[in-house]
């Protein structure tokens, strides 16, 4: 590299011998990228980076995250801070509009979560139309796409965003509540305007009619901090989906939707699921967990041990810290001895000294204790998913209006190398 601290200039050497010089861009943070958006039309190459490795897709003033450090700041905000003070209605509003809110601005912010929490009344009969054994995350995605049918200006970008926005946060949690009443043949509950964000999910999720039901502060409390964890992650797959598909022109519901279908996959949202199905079968099978960490070195299967390693973390993921912590006082309080939770305990402790772990830089991610914290609240394992997405939509939200409001947007539109059959000639069915 060469030149100003301020205009860095890298040199890319073609095979011809040509030489091309690209920009720098560096970032707050002192992050470093070789801006190569004039290179096709420069020299006629792409480059190749599957599963975008080392390829920045976009400038982001949402999150930052150091994955050797483990570090991870929401606006500039340390998140062992914000899991702290915080609550989750004040870091989504962190996340969507840049600043923390003050006192005006958070009693607006509660005053429309609360006043948009009720879904159609029609929109009931959709829950209806689906089988018991529905997975949640199936039902939560088509409910969003179909938020877009009833609010139809939402198709223009034009109308008003933040009404959509406080919209989605709010309803997204009655309909993930309801998904869940649906599945287990209960009323639906409506939610209860005097109660918070957090306290109102509870609320919906685990009161029936015929009973009083109260929300525990402390387990209030936990889902906060589990929600704000969840919050933003800057570009993962699910939000890199989101950013893709509204780049289209998608309206913002559909957007978030497909978001959901990413974080539905194992390797991301539904590790959380994957992890107590994982420590299930270990329990139920009566198999030492160290011949099954044997396994997952063996690759045997193609096993992994889910909730360990991460893309970005190679160090330790500052949320599992968070997590383990706050895993040991949620179970104390209930009184819950839950094995599943020894059993990872155990399981930890080995991996972190095993050199097959250490050498590949495995260390828990969020996902290892939050399913445990999950079951403790009550919440089933194939919900934990949906926790994840009600935790993420403030991100999701934040990059996508971002997105729309970036000037340099474009249509998001890899490039690949065709490695097929070159031109050839049709064969008529009877020639073959
Ligand atoms: N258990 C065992 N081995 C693993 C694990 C694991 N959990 N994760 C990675 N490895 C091994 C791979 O087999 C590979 O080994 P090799 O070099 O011998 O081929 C090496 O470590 C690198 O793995 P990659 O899959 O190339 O790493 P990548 O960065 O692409 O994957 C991922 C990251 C998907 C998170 C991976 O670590 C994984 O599958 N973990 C388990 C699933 C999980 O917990 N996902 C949640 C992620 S956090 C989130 O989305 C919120």
């Amino acid at each position: 590299m060469a030149g100003s601290e301020k205009k860095l200039t890298a040199k890319l050497v073609l095979p011809e011998g040509k030489e091309v010089p690209l920009p720098v861009t560096v970032g707050t943070e002192d992050e470093h990228a070789i801006d190569i958006r004039s290179l096709r039309q420069d020299t006629g190459y792409i480059t190749l980076d599957t599963g975008y490795m080392n390829t920045g897709s976009t400038t982001s003033a949402i999150t930052y995250l150091d994955g050797e450090q483990g570090i991870l700041r929401y606006r500039g905000y340390p998140i062992e801070e914000l899991a702290e003070k915080s609550n989750f209605v004040e870091t989504a509003y962190l996340l969507i509009n840049g600043q923390l809110p003050t006192v005006a601005e958070r009693e607006v912010f509660g005053r429309m979560l609360t006043r948009h929490s009720l879904i159609h009344e029609d929109m009931h009969q959709f829950f209806a139309g689906y089988p018991p054994t529905s997975h949640p995350m199936a039902v939560l995605s088509a409910m969003v796409t179909s938020l877009s049918a009833y609010y139809p200006d939402s198709l223009d970008r034009n109308s008003s965003m933040d009404l959509h926005i406080t919209r989605l946060l709010s309803k997204v949690r009655t309909i993930a509540a309801f998904s869940y009443k649906k599945s287990i043949g209960q009323p639906l509950i409506y939610p209860k305007n005097s109660l918070n964000y957090c306290a109102n999910f509870l609320h919906m999720m685990f009161a029936v009619p015929s009973e009083d039901y109260e929300v525990s502060p402390i387990l209030e409390k936990a889902l906060n901090q589990l929600l704000i964890l969840h919050a933003d992650h800057e570009q993962n797959c699910s939000t890199s989906t989101v950013r893709m598909v509204g780049s289209s022109g998608a309206n913002l519901y559909a957007s978030i939707a497909a978001g959901i279908l990413a974080l539905w996959g194992p390797l991301h949202g539904g590790a959380n699921q994957a992890v107590i199905e994982m420590l299930e079968e270990i329990k139920t099978s009566g198999t030492d967990y160290k011949k099954f960490l044997d396994d997952v070195k063996n690759k045997r299967d193609n096993r992994r041990l889910m909730g360990f390693g991460h893309r970005v973390y190679k160090n330790f993921d500052p949320r599992a810290k968070i997590l383990k912590k706050m895993c040991d006082e949620v179970l104390t309080y209930l009184g819950v001895k839950d094995p599943l939770l020894d059993i990872a305990k155990s399981m930890e402790e080995v991996a972190l000294k095993d050199d097959y772990f250490v050498s590949k830089k495995l260390y828990p991610n969020v996902d290892f204790y939050s399913g445990i914290i999950y079951r403790a609240l009550g919440i089933p394992t194939n919900m934990f998913t949906v926790m994840f997405a009600l935790g993420r939509l403030p991100g999701w939200i934040a990059h996508w209006k971002e997105m729309v409001d970036d000037k340099d947007t474009k249509i998001g539109r890899p490039r690949q190398i065709y490695t097929g059959e070159r031109v050839r000639k049709y064969v008529p069915i009877d020639q073959r």
